[in-house]
């Protein structure tokens, strides 16, 4: 009997047998392949800022109000003004978080948009570029984290520039390194105007190093 039942063990079946098998493993195979991917992509994609998964995009994070009280105190070639605003910070699964930030905002005149480029080739070199525009509506908001090593820099009205008082980098009006330390100019942040409302996205770049890596956004 012992004997009997191992041949029949060994026994492959008859083709129409085996066909089945073959076809049954193959299909719990494509089975598990789709929900691998069912459960998979959306488990990655929330891990990835939606900039990087859809780089045509504007912005990659949710906007948050700049208040019009502040915005509209900045004048087309006037001092840099310092808007303070809330934001809801997202973190993967967490739920938002509610935060308090400040940025820094300028108008440019005709002029300074005709030679923007120019004084900040680094927004619009291959390696060190945003991935949205810079200048909206002759508008550009300053992240206030120096890029250095993340110290708050503020704009000295005397001197014409931003200062950090951390290491000493400075920055000209449009943002351009202009001495100290730090590895590039000023990061913007991505803007625009809805139903007349300005609104930001908040975006944290990798400090020390020249070109703009995204380690957080909102
Ligand atoms: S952190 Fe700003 S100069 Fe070092």
């Amino acid at each position: 009997m012992a004997v009997h039942e191992a041949q029949s063990y060994k026994d492959p079946g008859t083709f129409e047998e085996q066909s089945r098998r073959k076809f049954l493993a193959n299909a719990t195979l494509a089975a598990g392949g789709v929900i691998t991917l069912v459960l998979g992509v959306p488990l990655v994609t929330s891990l990835i800022p939606e900039s990087l998964l859809n780089p045509g995009k504007s912005s990659g994070g949710t906007w948050a109000d700049l208040p019009k009280s502040q915005f509209d105190k900045i004048a087309a070639g006037g001092d840099p003004i310092k808007i303070t605003f809330d934001f809801k910070y997202a973190d993967g699964y967490f739920p938002p978080e509610a935060d308090e930030q400040f940025v820094w905002g300028i108008k440019l005149t005709p002029e300074q948009e005709r030679n923007f480029k120019a004084r900040r080739p680094d927004l619009y070199a291959l390696e060190t570029r945003v991935e949205y525009p810079v200048i909206t509506q002759s508008y550009v908001i300053f992240s206030s984290i120096c890029p250095h090593l993340g110290c708050r820099f503020a704009w000295v009205p005397d001197a014409k520039r931003f200062i950090c008082p951390c290491h000493g980098s400075q920055f000209g009006p449009e943002g351009a390194k202009l001495a100290g330390p730090t590895p590039r100019g000023l990061d913007p942040l991505p803007f625009r105007e809805k139903d007349g409302q300005a609104q930001v996205t908040w975006i944290q770049y990798k400090s020390g190093q020249a070109e703009r890596l995204i380690v957080s956004y909102s």
